[in-house]
């Protein structure tokens, strides 16, 4: 039997970007954006509803991801 902890992503869905915030966050990662660029490139908020904008921003200041435009 393995006790190996399994990573969750329990992190809220964005449908406009048909992603999760953490999935985002790894992208924003991986090559870093100014806010406004990332809802265009790495999530699809900027064409879509808009309605998790500014949570995305709260959780990518939470985890030390956010770029300042
Ligand atoms: S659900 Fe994230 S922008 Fe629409």
């Amino acid at each position: 039997m393995s006790a190996e902890p399994q990573e969750v992503d329990d992190s809220p869905y964005c449908c406009c970007s048909a992603a999760t915030f953490q999935e985002i966050l790894e992208r924003q990662r991986a090559n870093p954006l100014p806010f406004m660029e990332l809802i265009m490139v790495h999530a699809g908020c900027g064409s879509g509803c808009g309605s998790c904008i500014s949570d995305l921003e709260a959780y990518l200041k939470a985890h030390d991801a956010y770029i300042e435009d």
